[in-house]
């Protein structure tokens, strides 16, 4: 299949139910995102401190029909206008990944229409194409709840892994520590907000693994730095005040984004040195939404004469439209699956480099 056309894409591996519609252009980047629906569920989680897997499978098994007849009545078509099925084949919470796969294979087969499965990591590194045009290759920063990696990307299949954390992603350190010191869930905004307001030097957190090379990265200690702190506070004054919240919060998100500039200077170095022709630097997940972080990286990129690309927050976070874009791009180099497609908790987009291991709130590390 050489123009793919429109695609329906499907998206449920963690705790958004999402459909998207999306024509692609002439399959070498950039694409019309005709409609791109998306329901999360965290209200649903919002008492359980993470997601609950069982949950978000029954969620997504009763919500993934309508995000379908959203997207469609949302794009002004019905399936005789679409031209393929694409949907997110893992990595993930295992059950949300079957309904999303079932769903899709019904469709496909209903409708007499091929069918793609997308790694979620591919549709999250692949985004700067959609959005950007980006050329191959370029360097980008997976960094949300559940991600943190850089990748070379050089082709729609084809991601070079040059670390990683090896522990808790940013987003969930973010969240943690806001649940620490009474913040509402997502973390990140809430921290965000009290850490304008407050003095990051007034506490000095860790920056763990800056002394050790390479681009691998830890967060989970940062937690453990500011319960101490909290706990300290507390045990001194009987309690937080409004500016000691606020001190604590410039703190962590200080040391969170000194680590991963830092990092992303060594991946982008390491990238450079490949000589692509128009270097890029993007970055992709919710935590490219902080202003801290993405400043830092726009930096270090312009520093090294590298263009920077931050694609909007709504596609940075997760969505079907780049799930859509992604199996646009695979169906046009004439890749394509049957009703074998299988479900997969666990997806490495780079085959070749050591896996990371353990896993996060919101399921396995790729
Ligand atoms: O990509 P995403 O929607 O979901 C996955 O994790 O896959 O990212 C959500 C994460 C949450 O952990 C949230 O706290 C974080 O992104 N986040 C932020 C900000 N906005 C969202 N972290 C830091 N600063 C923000 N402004
Ligand atoms: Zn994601």
């Amino acid at each position: 299949m050489q123009a793919p056309g429109t695609i329906l894409g499907l998206e449920s591996s963690c705790d958004d139910t999402a459909a998207a519609v999306l024509h692609m252009g002439d399959g070498k980047g950039g694409a019309e995102i005709l409609s791109n629906i998306v329901y999360g569920q965290g209200n649903l989680h919002a008492a359980y401190g993470g997601v609950v897997p069982e949950l978000a499978a029954r969620a997504h098994a009763e919500k993934l029909d309508i995000v379908v007849t959203e997207a469609l009545a949302a794009a002004g078509l019905d399936l005789g206008g679409i031209d393929a099925v694409a949907v997110t084949a893992g990595p993930g919470l295992i059950g949300g990944v079957i309904s999303g796969v079932m769903c899709a294979k019904g469709i496909a087969a209903g409708a007499d229409l091929p069918l793609i499965g997308v790694n979620h990591l591919a549709g999250h590194a692949l985004t700067p194409r959609l959005t950007d045009d980006v050329e191959y290759p370029y360097l980008v920063l997976l960094v949300s709840g559940g991600h943190c990696q850089f990748l070379i990307v050089r082709g729609c299949d084809s991601f070079t892994r040059i670390g990683g954390t090896i522990d808790d992603a940013p987003g969930e350190a973010f969240d943690k520590c806001a649940r620490l010191l009474g913040l509402p869930q997502p973390g990140g905004p809430s921290i965000e907000t009290e850490a304008r307001l407050g003095n990051p030097r007034r506490f000095r957190f860790p920056r763990p693994m800056l002394d050790r090379p390479g681009c691998d990265m830890s967060f989970s200690g940062l937690k453990t730095a500011l319960l101490r702190a909290r706990n300290e506070l507390v045990s001194e004054q009987g309690g937080l005040r409004r500016e000691d919240r606020a001190d604590l919060c410039a703190a962590f998100q200080a040391a969170l984004s000194d680590v991963l500039v830092e990092k992303t200077r060594r991946a982008l170095d390491l990238y450079l040195a490949e000589s692509a022709a128009r270097p890029v630097l993007a970055v992709a997940g919710g935590v490219a939404a902080n202003a801290a972080v993405r400043d830092g990286l726009n930096t270090i990129a312009n520093q090294r004469s590298a263009a920077f690309v931050a694609p909007p927050v709504q596609l940075c976070t997760d969505n079907a439209a780049m799930i859509a874009y992604a199996g646009g791009e695979l169906l046009a180099t004439g890749a394509r699956d049957d009703l074998t497609l299988a479900a997969r908790p666990r997806w490495p987009l780079d085959q070749i480099s050591p896996a990371m291991l353990g896993t996060g709130k919101k399921g396995a590390k790729a």
